[in-house]
């Protein structure tokens, strides 16, 4: 019996480990992979801090650092993804090459709502938290249709 809860208690922590580290895969990548992996990483862990800062209504004014975290990798994005750069094990869908203004333009608006995030203030928490679902969108609108599922 207590073998069994400890697998159920270890499958639980392997879910929620998941859930906060979205990606194993650049674990394996090289290059310009990895670089785009790792600055993707960098900004869902900012995201995260934000979004659990808003989910508890707590260190509002820290919102703004990481809001300037993203908002500085932003840029770079589109460099981040040279033609051709679909080495394994990539979630890049080809269609970013075949949509490319459209691609820079999802990175532009990402850059921009992360940016006005950065310049809020923390006392209106209702324009705050309106902010970050805008920046949580720049970056789910991009995935949904450029980054394949695993
Ligand atoms: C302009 C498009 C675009 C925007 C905006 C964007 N992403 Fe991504 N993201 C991608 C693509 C494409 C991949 C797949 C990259 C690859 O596997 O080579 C990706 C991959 C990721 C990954 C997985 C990295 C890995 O190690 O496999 C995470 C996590 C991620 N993005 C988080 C975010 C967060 C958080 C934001 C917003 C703050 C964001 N992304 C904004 C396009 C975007």
């Amino acid at each position: 019996m207590n073998k069994m809860f400890r697998a159920i208690g270890s499958a639980v922590f392997a879910m929620a480990f998941a859930a906060v580290s979205p990606g194993f895969a650049h674990d394996h990548a090289t290059g310009i992979v990895k670089e785009r992996m790792d600055a993707m990483e960098s900004m869902a862990k900012h995201m995260k801090a934000v979004s659990e800062r808003i989910k508890n209504k707590r260190d509002l004014a820290a919102i703004k650092m990481d809001a300037e975290a993203i908002a500085a990798l932003a840029p770079h994005i589109t460099h981040q993804f040279p033609p051709g750069s679909t080495q394994h094990p990539t979630q890049a869908k080809a269609s970013i090459w075949q949509n490319w203004a459209d691609f820079e333009s999802k990175a532009r608006v990402l850059e921009i709502e992360s940016g006005k995030l950065a310049k809020m203030s923390s006392d209106d928490f209702g324009a705050l938290s309106t902010q970050v679902r805008a920046v949580s969108q720049a970056c789910g609108s991009c995935h949904e249709q450029y980054r394949a599922k695993k």
